[in-house]
């Protein structure tokens, strides 16, 4: 079976199943500005999981476009994707775990032919105050399913959501392919890395809301979501290694033997791998309007990119090849994804203005490379100096510099790179509009980053750890924010971790920034957040930050919170009794 047979095999099953097809929704989310890209076929189905009716009905299938930008340095084993195709269907209030289960179990053994024993599930162990999901381990068990198919396990492995930081969530139950081989250790399971277990499908059982403060809240409906990876599957029923082995990327691996004169085995393997993966990811994301940049989700793609072009050089290859391996993904792709033929032009000229761009420094930028790393053989670290000169000089990502070093036996001190990128932004910046650093009277682009980091701290703080958690004190230099707050306490490691992950999810969902002039009074009932009450005057601006934070301000903030880059609390300590006080920076820090 190809993955053009299995998608049409899901879709038809789902629909003499009464489910309605949807269109595969744009990679770029519409309705959740907490993430990036589009990560599951749930993503843009977030308002009907919540209870609003969707015309097509309560059952519904498609096959969903998904980009996941976690593992980007894992491309290249057998298993890490960018881009994939998920197979889904879903019931928005209608049929739940008994139905759901039966389709999968139907569809896995008499649609694609898996025998009994070549499955294993899981299900949901219990937490808090859900309980343990016994009711799945009774389904599958009459299906057919022996208890040593069927195993427990928790939050971590075992509960699935929301895809952002708030949304519907729940307990699921995951369908594994066991390859047959012998159990690596007595606990070996679906959980285990070994290469046993292969996760094919996830049925969601979507049931609670995770708010803001981490509590969780029955759903108004039950609602039924699964994902089927078609990649891992058809990998599975083609019996090859890799996906990049299967008929999926047989064109494009083809093409890039093609381009660059060399053959897809031994150490060439990895490299077309990435190529592959990248090139098809890029051609998608363009498609989907999504431009080179130098933040958010235009950096993905640049990274993408110009990674892509740097292993195609290494395979020894130096000219401009994208758009040529873009237009074989298009013709592969151009039947089910229609937007692909639609923009090819614009791919392909944006692919190839990147490449050439990059590749213009790249090779010179390789040769100062390798001089360096030979220059540096016998440290911890690389100097410094030499790779910020790769970063200004070169345009190298520092995540390309990080790679290279790591394949000599090096290492690079982001931290390091951190603080001269902040220090090179701060000289340029006051040469060029002669401002003074520090003080209130600094608008410039360090210290304007730090006061929306600090707003987003201020509310993060409060949703992690008190809702009565005030502002007792703030200072911003270009290298850092203080701010300090009421609590009579410690913040626990986990809480500073947690606050982390807001604040950084809040960047990554590029939220904008918006100022508003308005009456105290209006502000006030608009619940802002003002530190300074009595002082203001007639209007004062309000700072709003997705739905993230609203805030009374004088500013300067950034326009869109995608601009900070990362954040990273650097210190806690007590300022007084009952102040505590934490230091904190942003950029990029990995
Ligand atoms: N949303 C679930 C997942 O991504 C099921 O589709 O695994």
């Amino acid at each position: 079976m190809d993955a053009e047979e299995l998608r049409s095999a899901y879709i038809e099953f789902f629909k003499e199943r009464g489910h309605a097809q949807i269109a595969s929704a744009s990679l770029v989310p519409e309705n959740d500005p907490t993430v990036l890209f589009t990560t599951a076929g749930m993503h843009p189905l977030v308002p009907y999981l919540l209870g609003e009716r969707h015309p097509m009905g309560k059952r519904l299938v498609n096959c969903q476009k998904c980009i996941r930008t976690g593992d980007i340095d894992d491309v290249g084993d057998s298993s890490h994707l960018t881009f994939f195709e998920m197979l889904g269907n879903w019931s928005l209030g209608d049929y739940f775990k008994k139905e759901s289960i039966g389709f999968s179990h139907e569809f896995l053994i008499g649609v694609l032919g898996f025998k009994p024993d070549q499955l294993a599930v899981t299900a949901f162990e219990g937490s808090g105050s859900i309980p343990r999901d016994g009711e799945t381990a009774d389904i599958w068990r009459s299906l057919g399913m022996r208890d040593d198919q069927i195993f427990f396990y928790g939050m971590k492995d075992n509960w699935w959501g929301p895809a952002g930081i708030t949304g519907p969530c729940g307990p699921d139950t995951e369908i594994f392919y066991d390859n047959g081989q012998p159990k690596c250790c007595e606990g070996c399971g679906p959980s285990c890395h070994c290469g046993k277990y292969t996760e094919i499908w996830n049925n969601v059982f979507m049931e609670y809301f995770k708010d803001e403060k981490g509590n969780y809240t029955p759903l108004k409906q039950k609602n039924v979501d699964t994902g089927m990876g078609l990649e891992r599957v058809i990998r599975i029923l083609q019996g090859v290694p890799s996906v990049y082995e299967s008929t999926i990327f047989r064109n494009l691996i083809d093409g890039i033997a093609e381009v660059s004169g060399k053959v897809y085995e031994n150490e060439n393997i990895r490299m077309f791998r990435i190529i592959a993966d990248h090139v098809r990811a890029a051609t998608f994301m363009l498609a989907d309007g999504v431009m080179p940049a130098k933040i958010g989700r235009g950096y993905i793609l640049r990274r993408l990119i110009r990674r892509a072009s740097r292993y195609m050089s290494q395979l020894g290859y130096d000219e401009a090849f994208m758009a040529d391996l873009a237009e074989i993904v298009i013709a592969d792709y151009g039947d089910a994804y229609p937007e692909l033929r639609k923009n090819e032009k614009i791919t392909k000229m944006a692919l190839a203005g990147e490449e050439n761009k990059f590749r213009k420094t790249l090779r010179k930028g390789l040769r100062h490379f390798d001089g360096m790393a030979t220059g540096n053989e016998g440290r911890e670290f690389m100097d410094g100096e030499q790779v910020f000169k790769l970063y200004d000089t070169y345009g190298f990502p520092i995540e390309l510099t990080a790679e290279l070093a790591k394949e000599r036996g090096l290492k690079v001190d982001l931290a390091d790179f951190e603080s001269r990128f902040k220090e090179h932004q701060d000289k340029s910046r006051s040469g060029a509009e002669q401002t003074f650093k520090g003080g209130l009277a600094d608008h410039g682009e360090a210290t304007t980053r730090l006061h929306t980091a600090t707003h987003l701290l201020d509310s993060a703080l409060r949703r992690v750890i008190d809702p009565n958690i005030t502002q007792r004190g703030s200072n911003i230099t270009a290298e850092r924010l203080r701010f300090d707050f009421n609590l009579d306490r410690k913040v626990t490691p986990e809480e500073i971790a947690q606050i982390e992950k807001l604040v950084n999810d809040a960047i990554k969902a590029d939220l904008p920034v918006i100022c508003e002039e308005m009456p105290y009074e209006e502000a006030k009932k608009r619940n802002a957040i003002g530190v300074f009450g009595d002082k203001y005057g007639e209007k004062v601006k309000v700072y709003t930050i997705g739905g993230v934070s609203c805030e009374i301000c004088g500013g300067p903030h950034v326009k869109q919170t995608g601009e900070l880059q990362g954040f990273k609390i650097t210190k806690e300590e007590s300022s007084a009794a009952g102040i505590r006080r934490i230091r904190a920076v942003v950029g990029k820090f990995n």
